[in-house]
């Protein structure tokens, strides 16, 4: 197999075979075919696109770079739900241990969050105590003993989509739906749940800006998911605007808790329901999405997906204190309020101002190796369609420290559109 040939098969808009797609991948992998042929590839395959089929192959063979998680013979359906990421989504959080408590085993590997976009690990990260380093036996053993267990990737999970994502973060090749497709694939295929829920965020603070692209990567995941073997189902959810109330990492973990105790935001509880409940119909446990809904909100709200939670921080190291007490989580050493200048209606709220603001407050990182702020972030947020009269709050800024908070109070005012009401 010669790789210029594929390269240029792929160049002219040829389809390529299954043999051409597991070459070049484990070529890739084991450092036989350079990173000048790999984003060659990468730039043609951009431009060009690929079928359904070399989709699924190129996620197959990615999936197989490494080491694959098996649950094969486990007592209870296995599950697990994907975001794209968005600016205050900390539903995995409540996810995992919600689907856990309905009675599906939930192996969850996340990523951090680079950017504007949180990531799971970080907000974990910030629960004192708590390893989200654990060797994937001892991640078997939580969900065995616990229901779900939430970790980062490993080394030899997908190392292919590593070493590719790396690539195409510097060729301009990162938004190409095939792309995208096998890499979040083949990572979660490699994690070996049977069934997949993705939440394909669409808007101005998302990857897919438009509700075509977020389409099209909704029908390209569940497709290969299907053609791979697994249960899959998608759903398209807006991020033009922030999920709850709280944005930045250890301030999402308590609104969490909060939602996880059946209180919490209404859109962040409803989300977590919707998915949660595609989880466990597809994963046989209830018959339909209505049945589902209602037997998690009483899940939610009698305090057994909390217990679940609780149990699985236990079982990482984590501090459970932090669940009945939040103010032992990190916290900032200035917090100042944001108020609103003149009366009036929230009618937008701008998620993309919002994740950059925090992101400069210390809560997010511009490069993979930055520190963050655990503390840092926005909280009490004001939703729209809420009313709010001059001087009320329209959020809060934590950060480090005063000059910090204070430089974005200006920017933390024009992230919200207020309209007077007119007599
Ligand atoms: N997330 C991933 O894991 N991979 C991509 O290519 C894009 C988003």
């Amino acid at each position: 197999m010669v790789p210029q040939w594929i390269i240029e098969k792929k160049r002219d808009g040829g389809a390529l075979s299954e043999a051409e797609i597991r070459a070049f991948v484990d070529g890739f992998t084991d450092g036989s075919i350079p990173d000048y042929q790999m984003a060659a590839l990468a730039m043609a395959i951009f431009f060009k696109g690929m079928t359904g089929e070399e989709t699924a192959t190129l996620t197959d063979a990615m999936m197989r770079s490494g080491d694959l998680v098996s649950f094969d013979g486990w007592p209870r359906p296995t599950a697990d739900k994907h975001s794209t990421g968005g600016i205050g989504d900390k539903l995995s959080l409540m996810i995992a241990p919600l689907a856990a408590a309905a009675g599906l085993a939930v192996p969850m590997i996340s990523g951090r969050g680079l950017g504007i976009t949180g990531g799971t690990l970080d907000k974990l990260d910030s629960i004192p105590g708590y390893d989200t380093r654990l060797p994937i036996g001892r991640f078997k053993q939580i969900i065995a003993d616990v229901g779900c267990s939430i970790i980062g990737q490993t080394d030899r999970l997908a190392p292919a989509d590593k070493k590719l994502y790396a690539l195409r973060d510097v060729t301009g090749t990162v938004p190409s739906i095939p792309l995208i497709t096998a890499s979040i694939m083949s990572k979660k295929l490699a994690e070996g749940a049977e069934t997949l829920v993705f939440d394909v965020k669409c808007g101005r603070a998302a990857f897919m800006r438009t509700r075509e692209d977020a389409q099209a990567l909704a029908d390209s995941l569940t497709r290969v998911g299907r053609a791979l073997g697994r249960k899959t189902a998608a759903i398209i959810t807006d991020m033009d605007r922030p999920l709850g109330r709280a944005i930045g990492n250890a301030l999402e973990v308590a609104e969490a808790v909060e939602t996880l105790r059946g209180e919490g935001p209404d859109d962040t509880r409803t989300l977590t329901l919707e998915l949660t409940a595609h989880m466990t119909v597809l994963g046989g446990i209830h018959p339909d999405l209505e049945t589902a809904r209602t037997a998690l909100a009483t899940l939610l709200d009698d305090g057994r997906a909390l217990d679940v939670f609780r149990r699985m921080v236990a079982a990482h190291g984590g501090d459970t204190r932090v669940i009945d007490d939040p103010s032992r989580l990190p916290q900032a050493q200035a917090i100042v309020e944001v108020n609103a200048a003149s009366e009036g209606h929230v009618t937008d709220v701008d998620a993309l101002a919002i994740g950059r603001i925090v992101l400069q407050l210390g809560g997010g990182r511009t490069k993979t190796d930055d520190a963050i702020d655990y503390a840092a972030g926005i909280d009490r947020l004001v939703q729209v369609g809420e009313h709010v009269q001059a001087g009320q709050p329209l959020m809060r800024l934590h950060a480090r420290d005063a000059s910090l908070t204070e430089r974005f109070i200006p920017d933390a005012l024009a992230a919200v559109t207020l309209v007077p009401r007119r007599n």
